[in-house]
């Protein structure tokens, strides 16, 4: 028997009239009176949907969880919020991402719950429950769905996203046929699971575990493999003892542990989008997290995830060769290991046992695929709050580069006009894309990795450099900037670049640079004329009115934690009894 009052027996545990409505209806379900007598309730947040086909699996993830709450003694409860999936949502999940967060959140908070368990795993299903959860304040653990087998095709691997990208690219330019294109599409995706390259789902996943909020070794395993049920009942029994240990996640989401999810980004070539899908959820918590961060941990770590799209392998390899613990082991010595984590212990204590069983899939520091980290924050002109590169994914050669611009005003003139035989570019031309950012794409949709026009692709260039407001898939690759902010729809100086211009990008020392002077500039800045906006209603009016730019994590700015108050009580905002609910006749 508990001796802790539970938050959820402000509901089941009272003696009065809403005590009765609350047991009784609970009681429709088929539940007897045990589940009354102060048991932990944990909430299963289910972004389960058919629509979002990477976490399609997730009642069967939550079967399991069930198991593990129930033989702990605990009482569950799976419940529904939106869902974003990636493949099909318009004009892009991102645009979502905040509204599944508000969903998490509130759900969470509204409901006779004492803490929760996240089932995620398509891109934005994972930053979405951190940000709601983080803000409810329930103790939260999270299991993720895990990545699908690897693709095959023939007897050659496939990856998700970056050889549709890689093969796109080869039809386009006449090398395979309409035939082999329509096999391959039955090739790639072949099992449960999100995507398998190190795209923006595997790595907001591995995050999610370098910063706590998952058992250790959550993340790799194949959605489909055994070792996926037995982690999801596991956590659903950890919970149960989360729960008595309160163990909240502004425990476990620190600046320390957000730190460590930083170096593990960069250490396995992650996605450009966690960048601000990490400073989302650190602005939950009000754990201040400058760009400048990134940079200076990049520095210092080395890529050694050999995993697509920085490397050769797929996210099962990575499972097989170790998986999150192993390269956080590899990179032990600058990681903070005295956080907590939601296994109750430090994160030095859970990856002290971890192995490394194959040395080209997880490198070690002497042999990294690349000496700095693989993502970096440049600065200049013509992104004064900053923008974001992926070195690991780009051509070494295109590091230093100054090029004439050929620029298009917005995505649809993109697509009328890349393939034209009569545009006028060529391999050393800089591409830009405007009207892509929060505001203006709206939604900051993944157009950063502009596809090559298919008359230089037919000369065999592969790299150009190409920069935008947009963000990009992380299943891509190329020389992309990406992220500029401010962005071009709100009057940032990308708005000013004229075709004709000439840009430089100078990784090494950080910055994207438009080669106007300060006054032409100015000039330029002074005739910009803002876009009538996508919406004047609905949730696009609220989007369009709150979102913060690329820097700040593209949250709401009414989202964002304010100072924290010296008397914020026990509880989180909104989460006390219940006694001024409206009856439900
Ligand atoms: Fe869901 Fe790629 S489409 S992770």
């Amino acid at each position: 028997m508990d001796t802790k009052k539970l938050r959820s027996q402000d509901w089941f545990g009272r003696k009065d009239k809403l005590g009765f409505i609350h047991r009784s209806w609970m009681k429709a379900e088929g539940f007897s009176d045990s589940v009354f007598q102060n048991k932990p309730v944990v909430g299963i947040c289910n972004s389960w949907s058919e629509l979002t086909n990477c976490n399609a699996h997730l009642r069967q993830v939550a079967d399991a969880v069930k198991r593990g709450v129930w033989a702990a003694g605990g009482f569950p409860l799976e419940f529904p919020t939106i869902s974003l999936g990636e493949p099909f949502m318009r004009p892009s999940t991102m645009m979502f991402r905040n509204l599944m967060a508000m969903d998490v959140e509130e759900s969470i908070r509204a409901n006779p719950m004492d803490g929760v368990v996240l089932l995620c795993g398509c891109d934005k299903t994972t930053p979405a429950q951190l940000m709601g959860a983080a803000s409810a304040g329930l103790p939260s653990i999270m299991v993720t769905g895990g990545p699908m087998l690897r693709g095959m095709w023939h007897d050659k691997p496939l990856g998700s996203g970056t050889d549709v990208w890689h093969f796109w690219d080869e039809r386009r330019a006449g090398r395979i046929s309409e035939e082999e294109w329509c096999e391959l599409e039955s090739c790639m995706s072949r099992s449960a699971g999100h995507c398998m390259v190190m795209g923006t789902a595997s790595t907001m996943t591995s995050l999610a575990e370098a910063m706590g909020m998952t058992l250790t070794g959550c993340a790799s395993i194949p959605a489909v493999d055994s070792r996926r049920y037995e982690m999801a009942e596991r956590s659903g029994a950890r919970m149960v003892e989360m729960i008595r240990e309160d163990l909240t996640p502004d425990k476990l989401i620190t600046r320390k542990s957000i730190e460590n999810a930083i170096r593990v980004n960069m250490a396995i070539g992650g996605s450009t989008n966690a960048i601000i899908h990490l400073k989302a959820v650190a602005q939950r918590l009000g754990i201040d997290l400058p760009l400048a961060l990134y940079d200076d941990i990049s520095k210092t770590t080395p890529v050694i995830a050999n995993i697509r799209p920085s490397g050769k392998y797929l996210m099962e390899d990575l499972y097989y060769a170790g998986g999150v613990p192993a390269v956080m082991k590899q990179i032990e010595s600058l990681l903070h290991l005295d956080v907590i984590t939601a296994t109750g212990k430090t994160m030095g204590e859970n990856i002290a046992s971890a192995q490394c069983h194959n040395a080209d899939v997880i490198r070690p520091l002497d042999n990294p695929l690349q000496q700095e980290g693989g993502t970096l924050i440049l600065y200049g002109n013509l992104a004064p709050d900053g923008a974001v590169i992926k070195t690991s994914a780009a051509d070494a050669k295109l590091m230093q580069h100054t090029g004439r611009a050929v620029v298009f005003e917005d995505h649809g003139d993109f697509l009328s006009r890349y393939d034209d035989p009569d545009l006028d570019i060529d391999e050393t031309c800089v591409m830009v894309l405007k009207n892509a950012g929060p505001v203006g794409g709206p939604g900051m949709p993944e157009y950063g990795n502009l596809p090559i026009p298919a008359k230089l692709l037919k000369k065999g260039v592969t790299d150009m450099v190409r920069i935008s407001d947009a963000r990009m898939s992380g299943t891509s690759y190329g020389t992309v900037v990406l992220h500029i902010s401010p962005e071009a729809a709100i009057g940032g100086s990308l708005a000013a670049v004229e075709n004709g211009d000439e840009i430089r990008l100078d990784v090494a020392n950080r910055t994207i640079d438009l080669l106007i002077d300060a006054h032409e500039m100015n000039r330029r800045l002074r005739l910009f004329k803002s876009r009538r906006p996508h919406y004047d209603r609905g949730y696009g009016r609220l989007y369009i009115e709150n979102v913060l730019q690329a820097d700040r994590g593209c949250d709401f700015g009414f989202l964002v934690k304010p100072e924290k108050k010296e008397d914020d009580g026990d509880y989180a905002e909104g989460t006390r009894a219940t006694d001024e609910l409206p009856l439900p006749f």
